[in-house]
This record gives structure tokens, C-alpha cells and sequence, in this order.
């Protein structure tokens, strides 16, 4: 565990989710090192997050900020606005 993280992201690998991980961890990785957040931003998964009709989804901590329908534009857009600025964004954040 990074002791200088300030978010961690959660990924949901249940078996909805679960079959678009791949694109969304990679997706997440490549944005976080291009905002240089890689040794302050943790990625870790997630069991289900109750909301597997809008998959893919995640959930931003510290917040409890949940993410809905993740795709490359979204990720770019919370590493670069939500963990960034430290101000999430509240037309994708799912309540
Ligand atoms: S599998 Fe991701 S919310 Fe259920």
C-alpha cells in the first residue's frame, strides 16, 4: 500500500462489470500516468456495487463518489477534473 495515496479507486469486478475491466484498469492507468497521479492514486477492486445496469462502474474513496458507465472519456475526465481538482463531477457521479 502507497502510504502517500490520496484517492483509491475501486473497480468493480463483479460479473457484469467484471467483463469490461480490462478496458477500464487500463484506461485508468493510462490517465493517471499522464496527470502524474500513479505514486498518490491507488487502483483496487471492487465486489459489486449494486448498480450492474450501468456498468461499467467504480467508486472514488475517500467521498464515496460512485462513477457509472465508465469509458475513456469519462476516466480522463475524473483523473483530470475529480482527483486533479479534488472536486468531483457531479454530472457523472451517481448518486
Ligand atoms: S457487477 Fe458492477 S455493479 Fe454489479
Amino acid at each position: 500500500m502507497n502510504q502517500q495515496s490520496t484517492y483509491r479507486i475501486y473497480l468493480c469486478h463483479g460479473l457484469h462489470c467484471g467483463s469490461q475491466l480490462g478496458h477500464v484498469q487500463q484506461a485508468f492507468e493510462q490517465a493517471l500516468a499522464a496527470a502524474n497521479l500513479t505514486e498518490t492514486v491507488e487502483l483496487r477492486l471492487s465486489n459489486c456495487l449494486g448498480r450492474c445496469e450501468r456498468g461499467p462502474n467504480a467508486i472514488i474513496q475517500p467521498g464515496r463518489v460512485v462513477y457509472c458507465q465508465l469509458n475513456s472519456t469519462a476516466i480522463n475526465r475524473i483523473v483530470h477534473e475529480h482527483l486533479l481538482t479534488n472536486t468531483p463531477i457531479v454530472e457523472l457521479r451517481d448518486e
